[in-house]
């Protein structure tokens, strides 16, 4: 018996990139695919059905069960009928992954409220929208997993992405309220951070000898390596994988910290400003984190 095998999957941005893969593995490992994509460019202009069609075709002729839906998760109505797509083709809906993304980098000092709205309304909104869309259905048969991408630039750090960072990282908090809510129900929730070569970073410059050496190496972390992890936390076989996040390159898995209390300092006067200052900060400053990006923490080559 196939690891996902009766079991109804709906992919968000499945037309390309990561969710392609997904789409394909879920099918590959018996689920019925929703291949949602609205064949968006990576900073969400334009639109074409071609790229959502084009990957459920392929699992039709692979022998799978897919259908397209080139809905937008960006939007309330539009997110439901990606969920009702599953519900109407294949009866019901088990799995939700929340992978549809675009870019608009920009320093913070430069991004416009419309830069910062886009980015938001597709990551962040998007991800609300979808889960949100399918949570009666995983109610009522009692459940559900759910798979939400976030990222490093998020959990981590990264230059130019305030919009993207904010919204990847309140998908982690996105998730671990669904996973608290929805426990009573048998429902799951959990972040997949990815490593991938995608259109999404190909478009590092590569001018120089050392850019184009570690372009080089970045092609190594391959979108299909991304794809086990997911089918994996879809799977019964992750029962009891709930309000995790995991990041995957190339062939490593992480499993990332989530935030506890480091150290604290105690004075039973009570603070001043000064105090701190004096006092607290001496304490406090020897667990400080470095202003570090996403390439300071995972500083070694993809595996
Ligand atoms: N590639 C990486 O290294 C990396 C790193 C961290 C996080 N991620 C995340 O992984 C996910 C997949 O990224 P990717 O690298 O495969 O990029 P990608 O650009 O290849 O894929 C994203 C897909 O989402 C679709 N999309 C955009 N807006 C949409 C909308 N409103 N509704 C439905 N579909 C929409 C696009 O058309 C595209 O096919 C994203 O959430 C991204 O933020 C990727």
């Amino acid at each position: 018996m196939k690891l996902l095998e009766g079991k109804v999957a709906v992919v968000t941005g499945a037309g390309g990139g990561i969710g392609r893969d997904f789409a394909l593995a879920f099918a590959a490992a018996g689920a019925a695919v929703v291949v949602n994509d609205i064949g968006a460019s990576v900073h969400g202009e334009g639109r074409d059905a071609g790229p959502a069609e084009k990957v459920a075709a392929e699992i039709r002729a692979a022998g799978g069960e897919a259908v397209s839906s080139t809905d937008s998760v960006a939007d309330w109505e539009s997110a439901n009928r990606i969920v009702k797509s599953a519900v109407d083709s294949f009866g019901k809906v088990d799995i939700v992954v929340n992978n549809a993304g675009i870019l608009r980098d920009r320093f913070f000092f430069n991004m416009s409220v419309e830069e910062w709205r886009a980015v938001i309304d597709v990551h962040l909104n998007g991800s609300f929208y979808v889960a949100r869309a399918a949570a009666p259905y995983f109610k009522s048969q009692q459940s559900g997993a759910y798979v939400h991408m976030t990222s490093t630039s998020g959990l981590v750090g990264n230059l130019g992405q305030a919009n993207y960072s904010a919204a990847k990282l309140g998908i982690v908090g996105l998730s671990k309220s669904i996973a608290l809510d929805m426990q009573r129900y048998n429902v799951r929730s959990n972040c997949i951070a990815p490593f991938a070569w995608s259109r999404m970073i190909g478009s590092i410059p590569t001018e120089t000898d050392d850019q184009k050496a570690r372009v080089e190496k970045l092609k190594s972390m391959e979108t299909a390596k991304i794809a086990p992890l997911a089918v994996f936390l879809a799977s019964e076989k992750a029962f009891d994988v709930t309000g995790q996040i995991f990041a995957v390159r190339a062939n490593e898995i992480f499993l990332m910290s989530q935030n506890r209390p480091l150290r604290s300092v105690h004075r039973a006067e009570g603070w001043t400003a000064e105090a701190i200052a004096s006092h607290a900060l001496p304490a406090l400053r020897a667990h400080f984190y470095p202003l570090e990006r996403s390439q300071d923490v995972f500083s070694w080559d993809p595996l």
